[in-house]
């Protein structure tokens, strides 16, 4: 978890379906949630259309457990020509004491794409 958490991207509770055999929750789920939030971001930033051309590596610090609500932190770390890259933390909100717990964070590189699925420059 960084010092400075950034937008509110993204908060769902995940269900039944997404519990592995230990009762936690599926990391590619934890994954894609992370995906769905930094692409919000980045498409606003591109303003179009973007792809996921890397994830870099990644920790998962806690589980999360059914029940939990999982909040998606998102922040601009770095631009390029045509790439950006958006730094995501996730936090488990648990139980009536809403106890936070930091579950993992990332950085998840975007390309801006045009019509033929190729890089576009970002706009100024
Ligand atoms: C995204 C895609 C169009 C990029 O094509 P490409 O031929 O690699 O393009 P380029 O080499 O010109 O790189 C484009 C930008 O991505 C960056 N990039 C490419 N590979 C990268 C990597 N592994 N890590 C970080 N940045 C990367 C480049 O540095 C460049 O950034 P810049 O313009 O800001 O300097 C192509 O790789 C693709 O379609 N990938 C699949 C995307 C996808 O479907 N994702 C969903 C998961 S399946």
């Amino acid at each position: 978890m960084t010092e400075q958490r950034g937008e509110a991207a993204l908060r769902v509770v995940p269900g039944p379906m997404d519990i592995n055999a230990n009762g936690h929750i599926f990391g590619g789920w934890v994954l894609s949630q992370m995906d769905i939030a930094g692409g919000i971001m980045a498409a606003r930033i591109a303003q179009g259309p973007v792809a996921t051309v890397a994830i870099e590596g990644m920790k998962f610090i806690s589980p999360i457990l059914l029940g939990d609500v999982v909040s998606v932190y998102a922040r601009e770390m770095r631009r390029g020509r045509t790439s950006l890259a958006i730094h995501i933390d996730v936090v488990a909100t648990r139980g009536v004491a809403q106890t936070e717990v930091n579950v993992t964070s990332g950085v998840y590189t975007f390309v801006a794409l045009d019509a033929d699925h190729r890089p576009r420059p970002l706009p100024e």
